[in-house]
């Protein structure tokens, strides 16, 4: 990422800051974290904030072995690097200084609640107030760049769809499938996100999120898919429901019903269509089919540095698609204890129509 993007964005934060009278931003998310400097720390217990007042250069607290990582940094932010055996803690009560009297301090999501704790004894808790506002509308929309990006994760996943209709087999196990899968994703210069991939064989793909495991693949049952890469810190999010062997009539209408219902959804994205109506639309084509007790989560989420992040699709959502909103269509049909089928695509909005990610055949 060049120092210009980053400019920009702590930029944006600190037009936001001033607008909305807070007086300093601390990031600690790492998918923030890495979204504002272009470097993703390792998710452990070391503490790495970002500390971004309404004016002048951020500070950075950073443990000793991460420095390097950032140094490049150091003419857009003051590294403060703690090492082991010290406590960050004292630094990030340091930053309290630069809070002018009564303005509140915004946190992260990532922000641990010990900081947050350990905070409160030098600052009222009324003034330590949660906010990502200044990140989402950021994050929220893509730039030319992360599209590129998101892509090219989506062409690594239908790649490794397409071992996996090869590789899959009768007798072998979810987990078997998804360590097969993890290997091709590695291959190809991506990572897998540690969530996934779901290998739901049976009745398994009636739960949907279903926790990957030894159940062994059989003849006459479906075979449901959901998974992604990381590729250069941005994710792609893809499902399909094979069927192994002749699938039933039962089975084949309800794929169909759920195929349809995405299609309905694909065809309404456009800038200005509330992301509730997406939703709404799936929803009423399924419903109408005599399942809608069985389409049980919302349509989509969004998608980016995150497998799930803004703008979530959900029935009653008035947030209308922007040009760069990415985001899952996601319908599924689930009867408990005997089988479920989901498909799944990721989009990015465009005045032209949606962008696919995915196009493996469904
Ligand atoms: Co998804």
């Amino acid at each position: 990422m060049d120092k210009e993007k980053t400019k920009d964005r702590i930029r944006f934060i600190q037009e936001f800051l001033k607008a909305k009278g807070f007086g300093l931003q601390f990031v600690c998310s790492l998918d923030n974290l890495a979204y504002l400097t272009g470097v993703r720390p390792l998710a452990i217990e070391r503490l790495t904030l970002l500390s971004i007042p309404q004016e002048g250069k951020p500070h950075l607290i950073v443990p000793k072995l991460s420095e390097q990582e950032f140094l490049h940094l150091s003419s857009l932010f003051d590294l403060l690097v703690w090492e082991d055996g010290q406590d960050p803690v004292v630094l990030v009560q340091g930053e309290l200084k630069r809070l002018s009297p009564g303005l509140p301090l915004a946190a992260d999501r990532g922000t641990p609640g010990y900081l947050i704790l350990a905070l409160a004894k030098n600052l009222p808790l009324g003034l330590i107030l949660f906010n990502e506002d200044s990140i989402k509308p950021l994050r929220q929309i893509k730039s030319r760049e992360e599209v590129e990006l998101l892509k090219a994760s989506g062409a690594i996943a239908d790649e490794v769809l397409k071992e996996v209709r090869e590789f899959a087999k009768p007798g072998m196990s979810e987990l078997e499938v998804a360590s097969l899968m993890i290997t091709e994703i590695m291959r190809r210069g991506a990572v897998a996100d540690p969530s996934i991939p779901i290998v739901a064989s049976g009745s398994h793909s009636a739960v949907p999120h279903h926790q990957t495991g030894p159940r062994k693949l059989q003849v006459g049952e479906p075979l449901l898919i959901d998974f992604g890469c990381v590729f250069q810190g941005y994710h792609s999010d893809v499902t399909r429901t094979f069927f192994l062997g002749e699938p039933s009539e039962e089975f084949q209408r309800v794929y169909q019903i759920v195929k349809e219902a995405q299609a309905k959804a694909l065809s309404l994205i456009r800038p200005g269509i509330p992301l509730g109506s997406l939703d709404e639309a799936a929803r009423e084509h399924i419903k109408k089919s005599g399942y809608g007790e069985y389409f049980i989560h919302r349509l989509g989420h969004g998608l980016g540095m995150e497998i799930h992040e803004e703008p979530y699709v959900y029935s009653g959502n008035s947030t209308l698609a922007e040009a760069g909103m990415c985001f899952s269509v996601e319908p599924g049909i689930y009867l408990p204890g005997r089988f479920g089928v989901r498909i799944e695509d990721c989009v990015v909005v465009q005045e032209e129509g949606p962008l696919l990610l995915t196009h493996f055949p469904k």
